[in-house]
């Protein structure tokens, strides 16, 4: 695909660390900045992805083998990087990704154990090799997560604490290999301070003025 105008940011973090609550005061920032700016989330975004999203977490509830989850999690973001993200990029928009591939490498990795190089070129291929300019990960610990997303859990979800420390540590290093593009924030900070950091280090990167 062709080469894009706009920031590609995307964030990362276990079930319930807030990532979704930073990512919605992030493109509320850049918007009113005059920095036309899109939100994504996976899996999602498009009405094939959201198809795909019922089952993977609502439907069909224990009977997806890990690899099917694999390969339904990349399907969709196959999607939505083709109809959605690359367009808006290639159009000079912004476009916030509330998970991208880095979560196939911890959940589908990390938490499922499934080959992790395998996993990569899986999203390569799946992303046009559409790879994000930074990627914020929220660190917190799984108990603190756990407690915020007590009402209504998905499959994945239920799954319960001990696949998210797996998940956790599996971002922790990517975090590390990845080092470059990882950002990785402490998620049990306030709101509005993990804000202020997110901000800082857009407009250290150059990403955001
Ligand atoms: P995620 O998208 O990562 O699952 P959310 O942004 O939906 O997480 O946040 C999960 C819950 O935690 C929400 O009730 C939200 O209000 C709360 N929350 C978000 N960020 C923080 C924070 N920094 N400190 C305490 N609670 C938070
Ligand atoms: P969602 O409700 O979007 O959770 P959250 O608010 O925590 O982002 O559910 C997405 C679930 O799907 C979440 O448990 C993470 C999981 N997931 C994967 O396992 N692999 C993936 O590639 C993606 C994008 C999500």
């Amino acid at each position: 695909m062709s080469t894009s105008k706009g920031k590609f940011i995307t964030f990362e973090g276990i079930d319930g660390c807030g990532k979704s609550t930073q990512v919605k005061m992030l493109v509320e920032a850049m918007n009113q900045s005059g920095v036309k700016t899109i939100l994504v989330r996976e899996p999602g975004g498009t009405t094939i992805s959201e198809e795909i999203r019922d089952i993977l977490l609502h439907r069909h509830l224990a009977d997806i083998c890990d690899r099917t989850e694999a390969l339904l999690m990349t399907g969709s973001r196959a999607q939505l990087t083709y109809e959605v993200i690359q367009p808006n990029l290639i159009a000079g928009k912004n476009v916030i990704a509330d998970r991208y591939y880095d979560s196939t490498l911890a959940y589908q990795g990390g938490g499922r154990k499934l080959d992790l190089d395998w996993l990569i070129k899986l999203n390569q291929f799946a992303t046009y090799d559409l790879e994000p300019n930074v990627t914020f990960f929220v660190d917190v610990l799984p108990e603190e997560a756990s407690r915020r997303k007590s009402k209504e859990k998905d499959r994945i979800e239920r799954a319960g604490t001990e696949l998210q420390a797996r998940v956790r540590n599996a971002y922790l290093n990517l975090a590390n290999r990845f080092h470059e593009r990882f950002v990785v924030i402490n998620g049990h900070d306030s709101t509005e301070n993990i804000h202020g950091t997110i901000l800082t280090e857009l407009r250290r990167r150059k990403l955001f003025s």
